[in-house]
Order: C-alpha cells, then structure tokens, then sequence
C-alpha cells in the first residue's frame, strides 16, 4: 500500500512532514516534489533503504543516485571535499535545479554511488522537498519518481501510475514548476557538464569561466541517464528538424513554443499525456540547437531513442 498525502506546495503541514520524515528515518521510501521533478527519497546512508530505491525502479546498479540536502552545510555529510568552483556554483544556484558531483566520503553506501568514488548532491528548491529533509534530519538519495527508463514524472498521479504499490507513501505537492531534471555537473576536475538541464553552459560560465568539454578521464559512474534510452514514453517519438517527413498512422505532430523554459516545464506531463495509447507515433520539431534549449534536446532525443 502506498500512502499518499496532500501538502500545501508553499507551505507543508509540519505534522503531514514529521510522518513522511519518520518513513524515511525507519528505512522507507517517500516519493516527494522538487522543482525539477518528483523524487523517490530514501536515506543516503542507510544501504537496504537506497537499495530498496534500485528495486521499486528496477534500475541498474551501474547508475548512481543523486543526493539531497536541505542546506548546503549538509554537504559535508557525504563529501569529502567542497572545491572553491562548487562553494561559487552553490553560492550563486543553490537552493536550484543544479547537481554537483563531488569526490565521496567513506562512509556512503556504494550502492548510492555505483560503487564509484564521487557522489553527486543537490539542494532542491522546493519548500516540501527541503521540510522533509530537514525533518528526517538525513541526506536523501532520490532520483526521478519512476521506474527505470520510463518518463520522469512531475505530478503526483505521475508517480502513482508507475510505483504505486512498490512505495511507502507519495507526498502530493502539486505539479513540479522546473519540469525537467537538474543539470548535473562534475566538479572534481574543472566543470564540466554530465547531463544538461535548466542551468544551462552559459549561466555557469557567468560564475565559473569556460567549462571543461569532452569526455571525463575519470571513465567511471559519469552516466547521466546516459544510457541512450531513458525518459521515454511507449508511444515512439520521432524527431524533425521542419520536414514534415514520412510518417503514417495516427500521428500526433508537436512544435514546442519559443520559451525555453516554459517548454521544459510542460515537456513530461505533455508527454504522459500523449502517452495514451491514442497514437501511434509522436511527432516533435526540434528547437534550435543553442545553450538554452540544450536541456529540453537532450530530453527529447532521449525520448526518440529506440531500444
Ligand atoms: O532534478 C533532478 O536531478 C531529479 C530530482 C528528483 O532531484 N533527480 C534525478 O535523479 O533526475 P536521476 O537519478 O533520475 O538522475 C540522476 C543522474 C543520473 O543520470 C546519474 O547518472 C547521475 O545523475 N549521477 C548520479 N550520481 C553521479 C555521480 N557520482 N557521477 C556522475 N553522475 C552521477
Ligand atoms: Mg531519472
């Protein structure tokens, strides 16, 4: 039985947060609103409850979890170092959609890390994301609200559809504003983005200078989502660059608007949506291939990949 509770986005009930704090100190799952999407939180350092996360996703060992924290002083609990790049990054982004991964302290479980020596932490900006973990009084690992490779949700009835049953309880915050997962960004060797997302290159370089391009040297747990197929609906998605192409059935063509922004915000529910059984293909034309839009690209061609 998954429990599912209703909290004022702005402003949870304390007594509503203490229940669902209690449900992660006790080794449980609590699925809860960021302002990028849902997360399925479990305490970082407790082994069998994060364990507990890779079963109700059925996801593969190999890809490791990002961790929150309600401050950033918490950080320390989970790594061992805080580069003068990541106290910028954090001092201008945090609490925001931003992940940075850092090299780990012993005492985390390899299965939050994927047996790797980084950890990746982020502080969300959420009122119910930060009461909760403020509240267990834990670091909560918590990646996206779904099983493995399917779409990431961003409203409660979202997580319902793909955990319920496999989860301790769901506190219902209301639709997520950010809309697509934070970039996450490796800082122990310059900065360098793994997976892009709201904060995009230029924002960062305001803070930081130019990043680090290319492949990490490192070679280890630097996957994120990288598995081609991920955040993928049933229906097929085909992507166009204009051409109308050749494509027949029951198709539903898709041009995002011109807002970056508003247009992560509404991609995955969109897609859910969509997601239906009512087409055979979704049809999307890509949006331009610049710095602001390279989170939303990267989700669709995601989206599209076969297998
Ligand atoms: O916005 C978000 O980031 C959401 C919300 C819930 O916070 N979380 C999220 O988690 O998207 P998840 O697990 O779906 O994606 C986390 C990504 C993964 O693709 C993983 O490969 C990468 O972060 N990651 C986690 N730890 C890492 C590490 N130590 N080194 C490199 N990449 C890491
Ligand atoms: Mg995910």
């Amino acid at each position: 039985m998954t429990r599912i509770w209703s909290v004022d986005p702005l402003n949870p009930d304390p007594a509503v947060i203490a229940d669902a704090a209690a449900v992660l100190r006790t080794g449980g799952l609590v699925a809860f609103p960021t302002e990028t999407v849902y997360g399925l939180g479990a305490n970082a350092l407790d082994e069998a409850a994060v364990q507990g996360i890779f079963a109700a996703k059925g996801r593969p060992a190999t890809n490791p979890v990002i961790v929150h924290v309600a401050d950033p002083e918490q950080v320390s609990r989970v790594a061992a170092d805080w580069p003068e790049v990541a106290a910028k990054l954090a001092a201008a982004f945090w609490p925001g959609p931003l992940t940075l991964v850092l090299p780990k302290r012993p005492d985390v479980p390899a299965v939050v890390t994927a047996g790797g020596p980084t950890v990746a932490v982020r502080c969300p900006n959420h009122a119910v994301a930060r009461a909760l973990i403020r509240a267990a009084d834990v670091p909560v690992a918590a990646p996206s609200a779904n099983r493995s490779t399917e779409l990431s949700p961003t409203r409660a009835d979202h997580v319902a559809k793909s955990l319920n049953g496999r989860i301790d309880a769901i506190l219902d915050g209301g639709p997520c504003p950010g809309g697509i997962e934070s970039t996450v960004v490796d800082v122990t060797a310059g900065v360098r983005i793994l997976r892009p997302g709201l904060i995009s290159a230029p924002m960062l370089e305001a803070v930081v200078g130019p990043l680090t391009e290319g492949a990490s040297e490192a070679g280890i747990a630097k996957s994120p989502g990288q598995m081609a197929k991920h955040y993928s609906p049933r229906t097929p998605v085909v992507l166009t660059d204009g051409e109308p192409g050749d494509v027949s059935g029951r198709v539903y063509r898709w041009k995002l608007g011109s807002d970056p922004l508003q247009a992560a915000a509404d991609l995955y529910a969109t897609l859910h949506e969509l997601d239906d059984g009512r087409f055979d293909r979704i049809v999307i034309e890509l949006p331009p291939d610049t710095p602001e839009w390279a989170g939303v690209r990267d989700r669709l061609r995601r989206a599209a990949a076969a297998g």
